[in-house]
């Protein structure tokens, strides 16, 4: 049989482990868990962008490129934009032919690989940056010159962004107009083998648009009654 003072003992102790048991568990969910973790789910990264594209992939050729520069009247100082950028052409052509700086923004990851890629191959970093973004939650303040090769609604629906650019600023859209505004300058730029065919995307003709900022509205026809 135990003595009173071995009982009493035996029950300190027992009080003790329940304690230090208590403590480290109340250690382990402070700093394991980062705040609020164990009642709601982990959001996504900020920069997180899930939408798909609203226009696949289809290059400018670099002919059309080099044109499409040339109409903005490129000069020092700068900013080209390509909203949707697919591998980069453009704001690396504009690097390396006009050393001005470019940004490049497309939604899909594949598109940014590929433009990264152009930029390190051309040794343009210094210049140009390729951001995964979603164009139409762009702010475009910064950019003077503007390139588009999207769709003709695309347009229409980057029309509150781009009438927010400052004046002077210049926009190119490679083959699709923007039903409101006027173009100051429409470009045709045939077929390199002459030969026109709407449905090959090698032969048919191109054309640039090209309006300046602030730009003038265009006249719709009369709606009917
Ligand atoms: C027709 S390609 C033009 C590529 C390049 N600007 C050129 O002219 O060679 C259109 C590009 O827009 C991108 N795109 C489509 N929707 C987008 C969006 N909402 N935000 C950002 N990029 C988008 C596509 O991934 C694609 O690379």
């Amino acid at each position: 049989m135990k003595s009173n003072t071995s009982m009493f003992g035996s029950m300190l102790w027992n009080l003790f482990l329940v304690m230090l048991c208590r403590v480290s568990l109340l250690a382990a969910l402070t700093f394991a868990l980062p705040a609020g973790a164990a009642d709601s789910p982990a959001p996504p990264p900020a920069n997180t962008v899930t939408n798909k594209p609203d226009v696949v992939f289809v290059p400018t050729p670099q002919v059309v490129v080099d044109k499409m520069l040339e109409m903005a009247a490129i000069k020092p100082g700068d900013v080209v934009y390509d909203l949707g950028c697919g591998d980069g052409r453009i704001v690396v052509t504009a690097a390396k032919r006009y050393g001005v700086k470019g940004v490049g923004f497309d939604i899909d990851p594949q598109r940014i690989k590929d433009s990264l890629a152009n930029v390190r191959s051309n040794k343009v970093e210094h210049l140009v940056s390729i951001q995964q973004k979603d164009i139409f939650k762009l702010d475009l303040s910064e950019a003077t010159v503007v390139c588009l090769y999207l769709l003709p609604s695309l347009n229409v629906r980057l029309m509150p962004q781009l009438e927010k650019l400052r004046p002077g600023s210049r926009i190119l859209s490679h083959d699709f107009d923007m039903e409101g505004a006027k173009p100051l300058q429409i470009v045709k730029i045939p077929p390199e083998n002459g030969t026109a065919d709407e449905d090959d995307l090698e032969t048919h003709e191109h054309t640039i648009y090209k309006w300046v900022v602030p730009w003038e509205k265009a006249r719709t026809a009369p709606s009917l009654p």
